[in-house]
């Protein structure tokens, strides 16, 4: 008896792309499968930490498979069940539906390393067949294919994910999105809008620290199941009245901060962190930023407090660690973060005090 072939895709596609399309096409094209799945991952609707909701990304998901003639079927099991599902119960699940079936699963060659750590290992292994796509930069290492089922897909696909295209959509980069997705995530979020105010505000290598503090915060906010929307613009605002006249810096400044007494101090010693509250005033006067977190954020990016939200740190670490950003412990700030927000902020508040201790002057005045 033959065993139907059930072909099966699963991801977060937040936001779906190309690439995507590109893999599920050849693999359709190499395995010929009786029927192909579609499986988005759950992310909770609670949480505002995504770019699209799960109805926005099964919606483009359908739209892009149309378009590229691909015929499959989105399955909403995940998001039914309203909790994160592991890959062992949607095989079991199909397994049952599919009596006599050969389930084939995608894997990018980037992911082969961490298989073993999968729920359920080896009833996976020992149930699929996994058809990997080749990522640049990953290569597929004997170990890491040695007990499982596989085939090859033969193209090598560019790294791009669903992270690095949230990066480029939040710095107001929408060439990798269809048009309609561009169309609504510019609706939702105003990047480009709010961009294209900012650049005519700052000096251009402010704005080129703007934007990688951009994404990182929004990235973090995406890990860490923040307001995606508010760490963009606690971002993007961030500095924004950095490059003004100290003198206009310090009316400003006072219209968030009104110890007039505390302020003459920072005035005197340290000028420099002035602009954390002129931002603040500049974000709700300018930008119309109503959100009190998002102003605290701002009002905290270069002193902290001893309250700090999540958010709070994750724009100040995103401030200190931003790929721009060139001193020695950046690098090791930035990916303790992706890891651990908490203690890159303890990190990251050590470091800066060290270098103000040392008397590294250019590195404060750098923030
Ligand atoms: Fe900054
Ligand atoms: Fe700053």
């Amino acid at each position: 008896m033959i065993k139907r072939k059930i072909l099966i895709f699963g991801g977060s596609f937040d936001p779906p792309h190309k690439i995507h399309i590109q893999i599920l096409k050849d693999a359709i094209k190499k395995i010929k499968p009786d029927k192909t799945i579609i499986f988005p991952t759950y992310l909770s609707p609670f949480k505002k930490s995504h770019l699209l909701t799960y109805n926005e990304r099964k919606n483009t998901i359908k739209l892009m498979i149309k378009d590229a003639k691909i015929k499959a079927t989105i399955n909403d099991l995940e998001y039914k069940r309203k909790k994160k599902t592991y890959t062992w119960m949607i095989v079991k699940e199909l397994k049952k539906k599919y009596l006599n079936s050969k389930i084939y699963f995608i894997i990018g060659s980037d992911s082969l390393k961490k298989l073993k750590l999968w729920k359920k290992y080896k009833y996976l292994i020992s149930n699929l067949i996994f058809i990997v796509a080749k990522r640049k930069g990953y290569n597929i290492l004997k170990k890491n294919i040695s007990s499982i089922n596989f085939l090859t897909l033969k193209k090598t696909y560019p790294n791009l994910s669903s992270t690095q295209i949230r990066k480029e959509i939040f710095i107001g980069n929408y060439n990798n999105v269809p048009k309609h997705l561009a169309k609504l995530i510019e609706k939702k979020f105003k990047i480009k809008k709010t961009i294209s105010k900012i650049k005519k505000l700052i000096s251009k290598k402010r704005f080129y620290h703007t934007l990688e503090t951009i994404k990182l915060a929004t990235h973090l906010a995406w890990i860490n199941g923040i307001d995606i929307k508010k760490a963009f613009f606690a971002a993007a605002l961030h500095d924004i009245a950095k490059d003004f006249p100290l003198e206009l810096q310090i009316k400003l400044a006072k219209k968030h901060y009104p110890n007039i007494k505390k302020l003459d101090e920072v005035i005197k010693k340290a000028p420099q962190i002035l602009h954390q509250w002129s931002s603040a005033t500049i974000a709700k006067k300018i930008f119309k930023i109503k959100d009190k977190s998002i102003l605290q954020a701002i009002s905290k990016h270069t002193t902290a407090s001893k309250k700090m939200s999540i958010l709070d740190k994750i724009i100040y670490v995103s401030d200190i660690s931003s790929e721009d950003r060139t001193f020695y412990e950046a690098k090791k700030i930035r990916n303790l973060a992706i890891k651990d927000i908490n203690k890159a902020f303890e990190v990251a508040k050590n470091t800066k005090i060290r270098y103000i201790k040392a008397c590294k002057k250019h590195f404060y005045e750098k923030y």
